[in-house]
């Protein structure tokens, strides 16, 4: 089968799961029956609604009059719970969207008559939307800004300070041809935020509400076969609705599906394996077949399994699946069950230690002898298991749990998803030592997952951050009641063959913990549903608050602790603080619990601004931030001594102590892998957080190699901090931090020892706390064993001299998506980068490439990331470079300073 890379192109292919990380198949043919179309391209795009939208909602919002979080009802506001069926308030017709994922079929939604938005201009054939933005898709609406400043911004720091909120309008022309007459045709839609309502040619198709998941609409009563067909995309994305940036818009992949009428239903497989070993794993594949034609239909399925190779290339067939004779009748949908035995299995695990092996299972119905469809279906063959004293084995083997929580945004990027731009973050965090992800709080793009499968990261994907008790005054809790179940059972069918995921989590601190009873009898539902969908994962939500004898935690299958395992406030240096304080609570729940696994699903919340160092340093092992302990309010700066934290948060150092404490407990999501946009704690008039390991631009805090000390412990590697510029400090105490995977380490302050130290059992870090400043040469000799390990040298570098640039990549592909990340480091003359300097740097760009975002990883930094014009931050400024579609060439990139020397990097294009 020939592949081919990515392109804004009509893919004749099979099956969802395994289509977009590099390579797609180009030739089945198509006879397969299947087409997957990208529709990315060219669409139109207004912020607002025209003024004959009128009312135009969802349903009633409640009204937030000011943001202290004050809700008043809305002036229209009337008993919301029964839904209304004004033909302003859409809801009624957009729940019809969800029956699929309702299993009663009593509880299926009924849509009223009547076609509401069919007046309003927006969604008409003949509408003349040429003045409005041409974009492609993904698209963030919010992400270039500009920033909101001040205290009473509209949106705060928590969404960003970025304008997420309000109407957005898509629209696009579908050209569909007179040969697809016959064929049923979906609209999947990856992503959009918020609250998708959907017209084709002036008809109300349906809707999704939850930007996080994926959707799929069926088109065909609609479309106008051998004709032009106008879709047109209504969000609207409250204000208030989230505790982070949302991002706003269609922020991920919308595709045509074009199925015959006989076909495999929307994620429509599921592959368990069982019985695992070296020598033989059992593949059992279910296939759900929908049969929209008007007669019964003798129906064969036949599936072939092959191994793919690391780029997702199938190699040999390597079992047979056959299922004959199936009648379906006319309008019906079925489940078949097949199995088969692989024999010598390579099995999926993560690195180092074990292999991301994948196959594809490649599943053709056949009615009366032709072929109607072709699916694929990717998957890993693997065992899990979750053991309360071993932790967790994968292929019988233990992985310790060395994980982060992520956010979707991707930083300057914003919400609009990007393969490459993931890829980058999971390759950095791969170099630290991380193995596993959560979610943090919401489905992933499809592809994200595609990226976990092949590199082998293990994945906690999570739904919500909240039930009926909402965090936020406009979050999910608005519409719970109607959307839990749908919205549960859409995120697991879409997820559920991803061998990268291991646990199902449906909840995220959320308000039921306090509740007692009544918040376990919720939480025991959604549980079940989580179940009935897939029996082979565990189900979980995290816990901040519930103790081991409440009822809540009795009803997870595993238990995730976040803070609660090293302990709330109860470090010294937490003492004079108000709020809850908890003691460690490993002991307690493994007692109360001794047959669940149990694994901290958020640790740290430790805070760090990229190289910057705050004195005088705190004695503790951890302590919280304030504006006189490690934070400096002025410039919205935490000191990157790797000390400081959110109030009821702990240190790396902390974490690790406490897990090494308590062995039975299978590891750790840190939050968070990466810094985020929103929640910019501690300082809310900021715009992205503090909390990554690495910053928002990709840049390693100090921190980075705190967790690689400890997660890498085989590979020789020091770190000194601080750096070491500090002209107004001459003869202060100024002190001297070391991680290492060595277990001790002498440091020399210009050529003259200033001791040798060990770490003392639960000590990750060796610090000389009372080194006096001088400029010069730090230098470190780790030791390991007794032996010489490894060194670090740090410099005073004087002057920025030069600037430096090096991409991750020089060649990308032409495809309109491929991006190159490219560093600019301010030097001194030596080449070594200068610590504090801050220059204004100005970027332009000659050739076929474009210059799509900028970013230096300050939080506090309110400069759009569209600008050309950037300061470094502590040495460093980001700028990401895109290939345009089909314009190959060398592009380059200039980068200019006023007294620094202009430099250039060329980026091909392929
Ligand atoms: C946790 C929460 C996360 C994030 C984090 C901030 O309590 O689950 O979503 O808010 O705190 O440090």
């Amino acid at each position: 089968m020939i592949y081919k890379k990515h392109s804004e192109k009509v893919f004749f292919t099979a099956g969802l799961v395994f289509l977009v990380i590099n390579f797609f198949p180009i030739n089945a043919s198509a006879q397969a029956g299947r087409q997957k179309v990208s529709v990315n391209n060219d669409w139109r795009f207004i912020k607002g609604d025209p003024n004959d939208a009128g009312d135009l909602s969802y349903d009633i919002r409640p009204k937030v009059t000011n943001r202290n979080d004050n809700v008043v009802a809305d002036a229209r506001a009337t008993d919301t719970t029964k839904g209304s069926t004004s033909d302003k308030v859409l809801k009624n017709w957009i729940l019809t969207s969800a029956n699929n994922f309702i299993n009663e079929p009593a509880k299926h939604h009924q849509r009223p008559s009547g076609n509401p938005g069919s007046n309003v201009s927006y969604v008409q054939n003949d509408f003349n939307d040429n003045a409005w933005d041409k974009i492609n898709l993904p698209h963030d609406w919010a992400i270039k800004g500009p920033f909101y400043e001040g205290a009473n911004a509209e949106v705060g720091g928590g969404m960003g300070r970025l304008p997420v909120h309000g109407i957005g309008w898509y629209r696009k022309k579908l050209t569909i041809p007179a040969t697809d007459k016959g064929k049923s045709i979906y609209l999947d839609v990856d992503g959009a935020m918020s609250y998708a309502m959907v017209w084709l040619n002036g008809n109300l198709v349906g809707g999704w509400p939850y930007g996080y998941n994926s959707f799929q609409l069926d088109l065909t009563p609609y479309i106008k076969f051998g004709d032009d067909n106008q879709l047109a995309i209504r969000l609207d994305n409250p204000n208030n609705s989230s505790r982070w940036y949302s991002g706003g818009g269609i922020y991920r992949n919308v595709w045509l599906t074009k199925v015959n009428s006989v076909h495999v239903e929307q994620w429509g497989t599921f592959i368990q394996t069982k019985n695992v070993s070296a020598s033989s794993a059992t593949v059992d594949l279910s296939v759900n077949i929908e049969n929209k034609s008007n007669t019964e239909q003798n129906i064969q399925v036949v599936t072939e399994v092959y191994a793919l190779n690391n780029k997702s290339i199938r190699t040999k067939a390597i079992a047979s699946l056959k299922k004959s004779n199936l009648k379906i009748t006319a309008g019906e949908k079925q489940k078949v069950e097949i199995s088969a035995i692989i024999k010598n299995p390579f099995l999926w695990g993560p690195p180092p230690l074990q292999k991301p092996n994948l196959y594809v299972a490649v599943t053709k119905l056949y009615a009366n002898g032709k072929i109607m469809d072709e699916y694929e279906t990717q998957f890993g063959v693997r065992s899990i298991k979750f053991d309360s004293n071993k932790g967790l084995l994968v292929n019988g083997k233990p992985v310790h749990i060395q994980g982060v929580n992520q956010h979707h945004d991707l930083g300057a990027l914003g919400a609009a998803f990007n393969t490459r731009a993931a890829e980058r973050q999971l390759e950095i965090l791969r170099e630290m030592g991380c193995n596993a992800i959560r979610l943090a709080h919401n489905p992933p793009a499809p592809e994200l997952l595609e990226l976990t499968d092949r590199m082998g990261f293990l994945v906690m994907d999570e739904i919500f951050d909240c039930w009926e008790r909402g965090k936020t005054p406009l979050d999910f809790h608005l519409i719970f009641s109607d959307w839990y179940e749908p919205d549960i059972r859409a995120f697991i069918r879409r997820d559920k063959n991803h061998p990268s995921v291991i646990a199902w989590s449906f909840g995220n601190e959320v308000g039921e913990q306090y509740t007692s009873e009544e918040g376990a009898a919720l939480a025991k539902k959604l549980h079940d549903i989580v179940k009935d969908e897939d029996s082979t994962r565990p189900a979980t939500a995290s816990m901040n608050y519930a103790k081991p004898d409440m009822p809540f935690p009795q009803v997870m299958d595993i238990i995730c602790l976040n803070y609660q395992g090293e302990g709330i406030r109860d470090a010294p240096a937490y003492a004079h603080l108000r709020g809850i304080k908890t003691l460690p609570l490993y002991p307690a729940f493994h007692q109360k619990f001794p047959d669940k696994m149990i694994v901290s699903s958020e640790t740290a919340s430790a805070l760090s601004s990229r190289g910057t160092y705050v004195f005088p340093v705190t004695n503790d092992v951890s302590a919280p931030v304030s504006d006189s302990t490690g934070g400096d309010p002025k410039n919205k700066f935490v000191s990157a001594y790797e000390l400081y934290t959110a109030q009821f948060g702990a240190s790396a150092d902390k974490v690790f102590a406490s897990q090494d404490k308590h062995p039975y407990v299978a590891g750790e999501f840190v939050w968070s892998g990466f810094d985020y946009l929103g929640e910019p704690t501690p300082y809310y008039s900021a715009r992205s957080s503090y909390s990554g390991i690495i910053d928002l631009a990709g840049f390693k805090k100090d921190r980075f190699y705190l967790y690689q000390s400890r997660w890498c412990p085989d590979l020789p590697m020091a770190h000194i901090l601080p750096q070491w510029n500090w002209p107004n400090r001459v003869g202060q105490i100024t002190p001297v931090h070391v991680f290492t995977s060595g277990d001790e380490a002498e440091l020399f302050l210009n050529g003259k020892s200033l001791g040798r130290k060990k770490k003392g059992q639960y000590e990750y870090r060796l610090r000389w706390d009372d080194v006096r400043y001088t400029p010069g040469e730090l230098k470190v000799i780790a030791y390991k064993n007794g032996k010489q390990w490894v060194q670090d040298v740090v410099m005073t570098t004087g002057k920025a001299a030069k600037l430096l640039l090096s991409a991750d990549r020089s060649v990308i592909q032409s495809d309109g998506n491929d991006l190159s990340f490219v560093t600019v480091r301010v030097c001194n003359k030596n080449g070594l980068t200068v610590p504090n300097a801050n220059n204004l740097l100005q970027f332009s760009i000659e050739g076929p490439g474009e210059i799509v975002a900028t970013d230096n990883g300050d939080a506090a930094n309110l400069v759009s990331f569209a600008s050309k014009e950037k300061e470094a931050f502590n040495g460093l400024c980001l700028v990401i470079v895109r290939g345009k579609a089909g314009k190959p060439g060398i592009s380059k990139l200039k980068v200019k300073s006023a007294t620094l020397k202009e430099e250039t990097i060329s980026i091909s294009s392929k």
